[in-house]
């Protein structure tokens, strides 16, 4: 039985560029390029939903496996389902030495983390048992074996590059708490693994975000999905992307203390600048994943006696809602996750590899569901330089 199809117009406030040809849409901004089932914001009234869930009663009640396994196969898994998937994950928990050997090699020349993954994926799909097999299910496999991989390339990255020896895997813990114990080779306690694993599921969907895209591009070529992945996480390396949530966790080292905030933030909007971890190009609300992640900071910070960064975050917020609100900039999830994984002892290069640890699953979901409705990518340029130019011979030249 097909679905009716509501009508849904999606407000533009992209700019439109005239040019020669017609008019650009800037960035692509707001422009459609796909239908999806995976996940949905309600920018305006800061709502995301998985797979039609709330991210409320998910981040509540679910965990990442369970999570993940909603965005892949687009049902929340019944007690058997999960425990097969979990079985799933951890049968992966493994690398090829040669992968291990390309990351730890990155690592010891203290190569970015990101560029590490980007590589080590790369170098994954070489290693795949059946290449030319281009199904869903065999993708599906493909989708599980990279999300079991990232955390295993990050810790040996991190790992390799302190000269500390490597920490194999476990296939009897959870997915956050096996990467913190391949990060720091103790079994974590529970409040930082649970940091970690609500932190997966705020970040393992988005929409099309440009990492999204990109991965969406290099699939729509019929490229190998370890290739399509590496494309997202070249693209989540950038600052515009990745990498807020370390800019806001060095605003709150800088302010010092609770009292210095309010003044901070006013000298810094007077001079014109921008606060890290503040407005969203989707979300003109509170960001749902930012008043969820907001308590798991409190207890976090409890249980690590360390109150500090989430006073002074407390004190900022204050002020942006004071100030900032009126212009519909809210704190965004950046504004609180930095100051958890300082409070683990996460160095700041790896924040964008754990958001990428979260986000290949929404990525590899993204490939397969677009490759149901494939196209070929191939958008156009307005040519503005001359035409017809006489050739001129490298001799004759000035
Ligand atoms: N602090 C102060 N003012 C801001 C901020 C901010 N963080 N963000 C936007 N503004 C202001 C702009 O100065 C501008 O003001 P004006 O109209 O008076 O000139 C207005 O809000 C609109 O700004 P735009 O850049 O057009 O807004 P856009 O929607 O493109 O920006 C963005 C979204 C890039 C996230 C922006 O809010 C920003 O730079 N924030 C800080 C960085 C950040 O936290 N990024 C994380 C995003 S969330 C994520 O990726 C998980």
């Amino acid at each position: 039985m097909s679905e009716e199809v509501k009508e849904v117009k999606i407000e533009t406030s992209g700019k439109v560029i005239q040019s020669p040809c017609g008019p650009i849409i800037h960035g692509l901004e707001d422009v459609l390029v796909k239908t999806t089932t995976i996940s949905d914001i309600d920018g305006k009234n800061g709502i995301l939903w998985y797979r039609g869930y709330r991210i409320d009663e998910l981040a509540k009640y679910s965990t990442f496996e369970e999570v993940a396994y909603l965005i892949l196969y687009g049902k929340l898994p019944n007690r058997k389902e999960l425990e097969d998937f979990k079985a799933l994950l951890a049968s992966y928990r493994d690398l090829p030495n040669e992968v291990y050997s390309v990351v730890t090699t990155l690592g010891k020349v203290k190569a970015h983390p990101m560029l590490a993954l980007e590589a080590g994926v790369a170098a994954l799909g070489a290693f795949d048992e059946n290449p030319n097999d281009y199904s869903k299910e065999a993708n599906l496999r493909r989708a599980i074996k990279l999300t079991s991989a990232l955390p295993i390339m990050i810790a040996a990255h991190y790992r390799a590059s302190r000269g500390l020896d490597l920490v194999k895997p476990r296939k009897d813990l959870s997915h956050a708490a096996n990467f913190l114990y391949m990060m720091f080779g103790k079994e974590p306690d529970e409040t930082s693994t649970k940091a970690i694993d609500l932190y997966l599921v705020l970040h393992i969907d988005h929409e099309v975000p440009a990492s999204t895209f990109a991965t969406l591009v290099a699939i729509s070529t019929w490229t190998d999905l370890y290739s399509a992945i590496a494309a997202g996480i070249a693209t989540l390396k950038g600052p515009l992307h990745g990498g807020a949530n370390e800019a806001a966790m060095k605003q709150y080292l800088e302010i010092g203390k609770p009292e210095n905030a309010r003044a901070y933030v006013e000298k810094l909007l007077a001079e014109g600048k921008r606060l890290m971890g503040v407005g969203h190009r989707v979300y003109k609300a509170y960001d749902p994943r930012a008043r969820i992640y907001k308590e798991l900071v409190r207890q976090l910070s409890e249980a690590k006696g360390d109150m500090t960064w989430y006073r002074i975050a407390e004190e900022v917020e204050k002020v942006v809602l004071e100030k900032l609100a009126p212009k519909k900039l809210y704190p965004n999830i950046d504004f609180w996750s930095g100051i958890a994984m300082y409070l683990l002892g996460i160095p700041y290069e790896y924040y964008t590899p754990i958001f990428a640890m979260s986000r290949v699953v929404g990525w590899t979901a993204h490939a397969i569901e677009y490759l149901d409705q494939h196209r070929l990518f191939r958008p156009r340029a307005c040519y503005v330089g001359p035409h017809d130019v006489p050739y001129v011979p490298i001799d004759k030249r000035q």
